[in-house]
């Protein structure tokens, strides 16, 4: 497995590729490699092409400098754990590589803003666009893959590659949860024994109002939730809504609608969504 650091070095590879007519499948990741990860590779397996994973933790998408510094930086582990794969690179560039002028960001996409997590991390948005961007210039892959569990981004960068005319097919893959039903991330690796148990009985609280919910949907049980959550000791809730899955508005049924919730767990934002239909 080749680890390329270099931009010059991935260029050359890249043109290498194109010229030889190879297709490239890109997964975009900011490590701290999971099975949720695992299955966006085992998806690309799936398609003709050269796998390329890229590993970077991009400063411009986080609004809190904390939350930059908390977020686990673990390369020597993600390597480790890619090599029993059948992935062949990972770009894992650099800050300096990426930004040689300073982190700036571009706002690129309007649509899907306003909403969600962009309500509530001002800027984030604009740094992920900024850095997908970025990779989808270098890397010039025909395939990029993403997990459903960050939605809105998801969307976003639907957008981002709609806006800019990019022969580039998104694939969106299922969320992979673990056994009390929450989505995979790779902030969760930091929770203390403690937050795990915490982390266990707020699933257990939204599994039970998810039931209720895609019975007979109403608004009470939304702010039961919230209830339930608030009496549970988590104090910061940013939203528990329920959109519809294809532009984002706001739903009032069940219908190719989802269930989107964001709060906190001591220092950790966790975001999930789930299928309402
Ligand atoms: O979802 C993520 O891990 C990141 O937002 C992404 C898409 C790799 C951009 O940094």
């Amino acid at each position: 497995m080749k680890i390329i650091k270099k931009i010059s070095e991935i260029k050359e590879i890249i043109s290498n590729f194109k010229k030889n007519k190879k297709e490239i499948n890109l997964i975009p990741t900011m490590g701290s490699i999971h099975a949720g990860h695992l299955s966006l590779l085992s998806e690309a397996n799936k398609y003709d092409g050269i796998n390329i994973i890229s590993i970077f933790v991009n400063p411009a998408q986080f609004n809190d400098l904390n939350d930059f510094n908390n977020y686990p930086n673990t390369l020597e582990a993600d390597i480790k754990i890619l090599s029993k794969t059948k992935c062949k690179m990972i770009f894992a560039p650099s800050i300096k590589e990426i930004y040689p002028l300073g982190i700036k960001t571009e706002k690129a996409v309007f649509k899907y803003r306003d909403i969600l997590c962009d309500l509530f991390r001002l800027g984030h948005f604009d740094g992920v666009t900024t850095i997908v961007k970025i990779l989808l210039d270098l890397i010039e892959p025909s395939k990029i893959f993403f997990g459903e569990k960050d939605f809105q981004q998801l969307k976003i960068i639907e957008q981002l590659i709609f806006q800019n005319n990019l022969k580039i097919n998104l694939i969106r893959c299922p969320s992979i949860r673990d056994s009390y039903g929450m989505s995979l991330s790779s902030r969760y690796s930091t929770f203390s024994k403690d937050e795990k148990s915490k982390f266990k009985k707020c699933a257990q609280i939204i599994d039970a109002n998810l039931l209720e919910v895609k019975k007979d949907f109403n608004h009470k049980i939304l702010d039961n939730i919230k209830k339930e959550l608030r009496s549970y000791g988590i104090s910061k809730i940013d939203y528990i809504e329920v959109r519809n899955e294809e532009d984002l508005s706001l739903s009032i049924n069940n219908e190719r609608t989802r269930l989107f919730i964001a709060f906190y767990l001591n220092k950790v934002r966790v975001i999930d969504n789930f299928l309402l239909y």
